[in-house]
């Protein structure tokens, strides 16, 4: 039960009271109340008194106060009532209602109103702007409904004076995506007349206020309530209320809503219009009646969009329909005339005000919902009807105000007492049954087909004959003059405040209220002649048009006898209970703490009174013996299974009810609890409160629970996706090699036989993996075929093989010809084929010089010319020895000129071209410049020969180096210049241009 109150202010829940008793009912009401907590528990159910002062209870600092919390973690509220109800609403995907009851002026408007706040306040945290939209419409349709449907009455300053039902429709993420308003039973009468010190609809006195200079001249009105009929009484009346305030609020909420100007415009038309027509003087003139001040009538034509002479007639005659289907005018009497103005004004009043709802409705209207798309629509109804009314002059409309209260007392008690004991009889609960008064038999008294009072009443309004409101009396006595809940004069006739044929009494389960059937049947047949339908049908504004469509038809047409105003409201109230039957029920009981509307004083009677009609103290006893919550075991279980590891994920136990009492003795519940058939029943919210805050701390645990696996799940997915991209990737990749493999072996199986061992044979493209592998292969391959050629060359030829080789290391790239293709026999000068003539003279020479042992063999001999310094080409040999460079004289039977041992030879030059000009550079400077192309066959090029013999030689001690210079940019002249002193490059220099001249090379030979 609510706590964190202290003991002075009473207790928060009526079921904690030490003994049930109305007194102490009332005491501890009264110490909330003089304490200001206006709240107060039975339950679930909020008891609530209205404060008629200003309680700072509603801020949003309490918004969030309650906003998520358990009904009992906070004092009584309206918010937490709403919170649960939400609650439900979201976690149980339940429709929901909060029923609010009370007798007139007991807060229920204002309370539905904090209910309202709330709602909108705690939703949509995400702010979408379609959702605000749909919260602001419906907080503001509050407001344009009051003003045209609360008025000032002796009890409430600002009544109701219809009744409302609003649903609420939320998404499943719980935000407001729409909703709907019922409204029940306008009290129209008040259109025309109000009791004494009361006053008609807010809206009229809000236009007379608060309209612009401009907007009343052109609804041709004063700013002055006193001049209209229908409103001059309430003029006069004191009241808080601020219209002209209200005006600008209304204003505002209409346009927020979306009402077109045009609209709003027609509303206030037809306002004035009803103002004009409360001032329409009838006098008579000879049987029927005419109007004296036409002028009136002029206006009310120009500003409804009609004929004036079309308005007169209306007003002052009626279209028959004969039997033989010709249609007469017959003209009114006065008191006709008058009857038939006022059905007017009250019809159109109605329909505005019908129109009004709709015109809202249209507007929240949820739209383009799927809930395939959108989840469940769940829905929160919020009722705010009529209370409980006992005027001094009660007439048609209380006794439907307090029909409909007997309803939902019906409501109450079928839901909280009733079936609440039923259910634990059938649940074998052990159980005391409460007794209670069960009001049905009044209901049945006003509602039963042929018996009830409504059902008389149709009969009386039904009959051709003129039935008289006295006649109605004297039949109910008849039929009902046995019910125990009905009386009148002439059934009781000590009873001196009814009068004979004028009061009945019903006894409600409420109280006592005597009626004046005065004006019943008229009020229950709700005549409106056809043609205030037409006329209003033929108005050219649109707007007004719309509201009467049923004046399209025309008088031989209508024939069907409308359903009665009673009947119509008897069904609309079976429809209400049917809808608030299926939804989970909240309620607020509102009690009227006194009838001086005073902040201070607690009226003991008064508040007794309503305490004992509403049934607060039944409510609780059976609270107190029941049991605040109930759940089916398989429902609980699948909420609270995760709460206890016996049962999560899945019980094994044999049966529901036994994993339930794992779950509360668990978590030492036990005391709290009874184990019915079906069901489990928790006593105190607390409990309930203790298993949801449990099963919270566990969820987050779970959730993390299922994203791991999922996770898992999710991995070994993909990771057996990788793996089989790897398995694919691997084949494909053997194959590829494999392919590659069985290609090298297929080009290269022949190359032994090939002429070229395979040089020819080209490659296949190697996949990635073998690049590396295939510059391995051909490196071997290489080595290889190089194998075979070298085994097939005779070891004479070797010599010349490397010579060769030693010649293209150094010259390779770097002079274009140098003779490779020739056979090289390097001892020209013995050979008999290139020295027929003077070999056997060389040969002497050559063995004279073996013989001082001067080399073991000839690296190479040939003839030369020689370029003297004065000009003079001279023929001469060289000889080349592994120890000496000789230069010899071939007239003087080859005698050594000079011998300059090799180790003194530091280089050789040669051009890049194809002469044959080489020099050899000495340490001493001294070098021999010689041209290998005289005295020998066939101009031989021999310059790669010598320059190979000798680096092969050279090659094969690694401490000297021969440097090998090709001269390729600066040709000969340069060659010659940089390497031979400056009298020598003078002759060397005229020698070539003498060469260039013999051969007729181009010049761009040498360079
Ligand atoms: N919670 C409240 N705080 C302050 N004043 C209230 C409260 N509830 C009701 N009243 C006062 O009582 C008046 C009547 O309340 P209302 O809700 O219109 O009664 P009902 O709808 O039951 O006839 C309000 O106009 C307001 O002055
Ligand atoms: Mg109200």
């Amino acid at each position: 039960m609510a706590e964190l109150e202290s003991w002075e202010f009473g207790k928060s829940d009526f079921v904690l009271l030490d003994n049930l008793t109305i007194e102490e009912f009332l005491a501890n009401l009264k110490v909330r109340f003089d304490k200001n907590r206006i709240y107060t528990y039975i339950g679930e159910v909020v008891v609530s008194v209205n404060p008629y002062q200003h309680v700072d209870l509603y801020g949003r600092d309490m918004i969030e106060h309650y906003k998520g919390r358990e009904l009992y973690e906070r004092p009584p509220h309206l918010y937490a009532i709403a919170d649960s109800a939400y609650k439900a609403m979201k976690r149980r995907a339940k429709d929901t209602c909060i029923v609010i009851s009370g007798e007139s002026g007991s807060g229920k408007t204002e309370a539905s109103k904090y209910i309202m706040q709330y709602i909108a306040a705690i939703t949509n945290p995400s702010q979408r702007v379609e959702v605000e939209s749909v919260k602001n419409i419906l907080l503001k349709s509050n407001c344009v409904l009051e003003a045209f449907g609360n008025a000032k009455t002796n009890r409430n300053d600002n009544s109701s004076r219809f009744g409302k039902y609003m649903d609420i429709n939320f998404d499943f993420k719980g935000d407001p995506t729409g909703g709907h308003i019922n409204n029940y039973l306008l009290e129209k009468s008040r259109v025309i007349v109000q009791q004494r010190g009361e006053r008609n609809f807010h809206s009229f006195y809000q236009l007379i206020l608060g309209g612009s200079d401009d907007l009343l001249k052109s609804l041709y009105l004063q700013r002055d309530a006193k001049e209209y009929a229908f409103i001059r009484d309430g003029a006069t009346v004191n009241s808080v209320i601020n219209d002209k305030e209200n005006f600008k609020a209304v204003m505002k909420a209409m346009e927020i809503i979306g009402f077109s100007d045009k609209e709003i415009d027609t509303i206030y038309k037809i306002l004035a219009t009803i103002l004009h027509l409360g001032n329409l003087m009838f006098i008579a003139e000879s049987d029927t009646a005419s109007i004296s001040n036409n002028d009136v009538v002029s206006q009310i034509a120009d500003i409804t969009m009609t004929v004036p002479d079309t308005v007169r007639k209306t007003l002052l005659h009626r279209t028959v329909a004969t039997g033989g289907g010709e249609v007469i005018k017959k003209g009114h009497t006065v008191q006709e005339a008058a009857y038939g103005r006022d059905a007017f004004a009250k019809a159109i009043y109605d329909r505005l005000f019908c129109w009004i709802v709709n015109r809202i409705n249209d507007v929240i209207e949820v739209k383009g919902y799927d809930p395939r798309i959108h989840g469940k629509n769940t829905v929160i109804g919020v009722l705010d009807i009529y209370g409980f009314e006992i005027f001094e002059n009660n007439s048609f409309e209380q006794f439907c105000i307090n029909y409909c209260n007997e309803k939902l007392q019906q409501l109450f008690i079928e839901l909280i007492l009733r079936q609440e004991q039923a259910e634990y009889q059938r649940e074998g609960i052990e159980w005391q049954h409460i007794d209670y008064f069960n009001n049905q038999i009044i209901v049945d008294l006003v509602e039963q087909p042929h018996k009830g009072i409504i059902a008389i009443l149709d009969e009386a309004c039904m009959n051709v004959g003129k039935v008289t409101d006295a006649m109605l009396v004297d039949t109910m006595d008849s039929k009902l003059g046995k019910h125990a809940h009905y009386t009148s004069r002439k059934l009781c006739p000590t009873e001196k405040n009814m009068e004979f044929n004028k009061h009945f009494r019903i006894k409600h389960y409420a109280g006592q209220v005597t009626y004046s059937v005065e004006g019943f049947i008229d009020k229950n047949k709700d005549t409106l002649y056809q043609d205030f339908k037409r006329l209003m049908y033929n108005s050219s504004n649109p707007v007004l048009k719309d509201m009467w469509p049923d004046g399209k038809l025309s008088i031989t047409e209508v024939t069907k006898r409308p359903l009665t105003a009673a009947t119509l409201f008897r069904s609309s109230m079976i429809a209400l209970i049917v809808n608030l039957e299926c939804k989970e029920p909240y309620y607020v009981r509102c009690i009227k703490p006194n009838e001086q509307k005073s902040p201070l004083i607690f009226d003991y009677e008064r508040c007794r009174h309503q305490v004992e009609y509403l049934g607060l103290l039944e409510n609780v006893r059976v609270r107190r013996a029941g049991f605040a919550y109930r759940q089916p075991y398989e429902r609980f279980l699948l909420r609270y299974k995760m709460i206890c590891e016996y049962t999560w994920p899945n019980h094994l136990m044999s049966t529901d009810l036994e994993a339930t009492r794992m779950i509360i003795d668990q978590h030492d519940f036990q005391q709290d609890v009874a184990y019915g058939k079906t069901k489990l029943f928790i006593r105190t919210p607390q409990t309930l409160f203790g298993l949801e805050s449990a099963r919270e701390e566990t969820i987050p645990f779970i959730v993390l629970f299922l994203q791991k696996l999922w996770r898992g799940a999710l991995a070994r997915k993909r990771c057996r996706g990788m793996r089989a991209v790897y398995a694919i990737m691997s084949y494909y990749k053997t194959f590829k090699v494999k392919a590659y493999l069985i290609e090298v072996m297929k080009r290269f199986q022949n190359v032994r036989s090939m002429s070229d061992y395979g040089k020819s044979v080209a490659w296949p493209t190697p996949p990635t993996v073998l690049v590396k592998f295939e510059e391995n292969m051909k490196y071997l391959f290489r080595r290889w075929r190089a194998r075979q050629i070298v085994k097939n060359i005779p070891p004479s030829d070797m010599p010349q093989i490397k010579a060769k080789i030693a010649a293209m290391d150094a010259l390779l790239g770097r002079r274009k010809d140098w003779g490779v293709q020739r056979n090289w026999e390097q001892d020209y000068l013995s050979s008999v084929r290139y020295n027929p003539e003077m070999m056997s003279q060389f040969t002497t020479t050559m063995n004279g010089l073996k013989g001082k042992k001067q080399f073991s063999s000839v690296l190479f001999s040939a003839h030369v010319r020689k370029v003297n310094r004065f000009n003079k080409c001279e023929d001469r040999a060289i000889l080349i020895t592994d120890q000496y460079l000789y230069k010899l004289e071939p007239a003087k039977r080859y005698k050594s000129m000079k011998a300059l041992p090799l180790s003194h030879v530091t280089g050789i030059s040669v051009t890049n071209g194809r002469d044959q000009l080489i020099i050899f550079h000495t340490k001493a400077n001294d070098d021999l410049v010689v041209c290998l192309d005289k005295m020998q066959r066939g101009n031989d090029n021999r310059i790669g020969e010598v320059v190979g013999v000798l680096a092969n030689h050279f090659n094969r001690d690694p401490d000297i180096n021969l440097l090998v210079r090709v001269n390729v940019e600066a040709s000969f002249e340069l060659l010659v210049k940089n390497s031979v002193s400056n009298s020598l490059a003078i002759i060397l220099l005229a020698h070539c241009e003498a060469l260039k001249d013999q051969r007729s090379l181009p010049r761009g030979e040498y360079s």
